[in-house]
């Protein structure tokens, strides 16, 4: 039996796991990560699943099919939140995954492939600015570069690593192989408003949008905010306001297209002293590469041309960029016949947020269920789901996983 009541408790329970008293925030290799992982390893073990943590700090949990070994149905989302983060994005699809297995378990049922359960230990990328972490390392496409990477402390992703007692040297052990995994499922909340405005619980993922993302700094020139004329200023925060400004206008020149500066960051950040540095984060993101592309080169021309003029030099250093991850049609529609299954109208919807389908995209075909959230709302403490979409979410994920059909090789 599926325990909706369960879902929600167990995402209070990891909700608790975090370093921001009264909210939830939680990092990639924090103490409340190694917090939420035992509770996930203690409900893995629950519904009789091997449980581990890999080779990155994903907890990774395995339910044998009806002989063992076989190739498995891989399941799951991300551990790690946003800062002030709600307490369903990512948590959701790892507990309604356990839940299903549970169900399984409980009615002493094994399936012919086996079903392995991954709670992703950084998805958000909110710690290192590099997203996808934890898929990347399962989908053998972590960059070792990126062990390099400084959190706002100055502490390396290779030292978070080994104080979580983790060896950066063997994170090749977290890649899985491709006859290893038949398929990737994952159930997420919408975070956006259609389903919610077409009155349905659950919505069939079509494809991942791409993004790019970059770090910018603009330097100008430091100086006394009473004797420095306008007209002699480097201010580089002023020309970054007008750089934000450019963002905006070029993501609302398409309907499909859109941009954010997430992250802005003034020096010395004196009330009396012109700003000489200001950092910002750019993120860009479409439904289609070329669109994307295009818009990002739009940007940061028109950031040299806002700049040149102000006798302020801008460098742009990349973070990362993503193509459009494309969900699998045989999956789509194996998804399409569970919905349909519960009674439901079957809608098809594109994820204009990011997923570790993207990254599981390079080992296995990916699919994705979404369940409605109250007014779309997420990366906020105010995310809010029914327990009752919840239980239709859990009922379609189990329906799909019971009638699983792997693609004939
Ligand atoms: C992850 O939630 C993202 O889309 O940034
Ligand atoms: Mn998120
Ligand atoms: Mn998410």
């Amino acid at each position: 039996m599926l325990e909706s009541a369960r879902i929600l408790s167990r995402c209070d329970e990891l909700a608790l796991c975090s370093e921001l008293p009264g909210g939830l925030t939680r990092v990639f290799l924090s103490p409340e990560q190694r917090a939420a992982s035992e509770l996930i390893l203690g409900w893995m073990r629950e519904a009789r699943m091997s449980a581990r943590v890999d080779a990155i700090g994903n907890v990774v949990g395995r339910y044998e099919g009806d002989r063992p070994g076989l190739p498995c149905l891989m399941l799951g989302s991300h551990l790690d939140t946003v800062r002030d983060a709600g307490r369903y994005d990512g948590m959701l699809g790892v507990v309604t995954a356990i839940e299903c297995v549970h169900a399984l378990a409980a009615a002493g049922k094994r399936l012919p492939f086996a079903i392995e359960v991954v709670g992703f230990g950084d998805e958000e990328g909110v710690r290192f600015g590099a997203t996808l972490l934890g898929s990347r390392a399962i989908a053998g496409t972590f960059d070792a570069a990126t062990l390099v990477a400084k959190d706002r402390d100055g502490v390396t992703l290779a030292e978070a690593m080994r104080s979580y007692g983790l060896e950066p040297e063997r994170i090749g052990e977290a890649a899985r192989r491709k006859d290893e995994v038949l398929a990737y499922a994952e159930l997420h909340i919408e975070q956006g408003p259609v389903l919610e405005a077409e009155g349905l619980p659950v919505g069939v993922v079509t494809a991942i949008n791409g993004f790019s993302r970059r770090r910018v700094t603009l330097k100008g020139e430091a100086g006394h905010s009473g004797t420095v004329p306008m007209g002699l200023r480097r201010d580089a925060l002023t020309a970054a306001a007008e750089c934000v400004l450019a963002v905006e206008s070029v993501a609302r020149s398409e309907p499909e297209l859109v941009g954010t500066v997430g992250r802005i960051e003034a020096s010395p950040g004196a009330i009396n002293v012109i700003p000489g540095e200001v950092r910002f984060t750019l993120d860009v993101r479409a439904p289609h590469d070329s669109l994307r592309e295009s818009a990002l080169a739009q940007m940061l021309s028109r950031f040299e041309s806002i700049c040149a003029p102000r006798r302020v030099a801008v460098s742009v250093e990349v973070l990362q960029d993503h193509g459009v991850s494309v969900c699998a049609d045989w999956l789509m529609a194996q998804m399409d016949r569970a919905v349909a299954a519960e009674g439901l109208r079957v809608r098809r919807l594109p994820s204009g947020a990011g997923h570790d389908g993207m990254a599981m995209h390079a080992l296995t075909d990916i699919a994705m269920l979404f369940v409605r959230c109250k007014g779309g709302i997420s990366h906020n403490p105010a995310e809010s789901i029914t327990e009752e979409d919840a239980a239709v979410g859990a009922r379609v994920f189990a329906r799909f996983i019971a009638d699983f059909v792997p693609q004939k090789p």
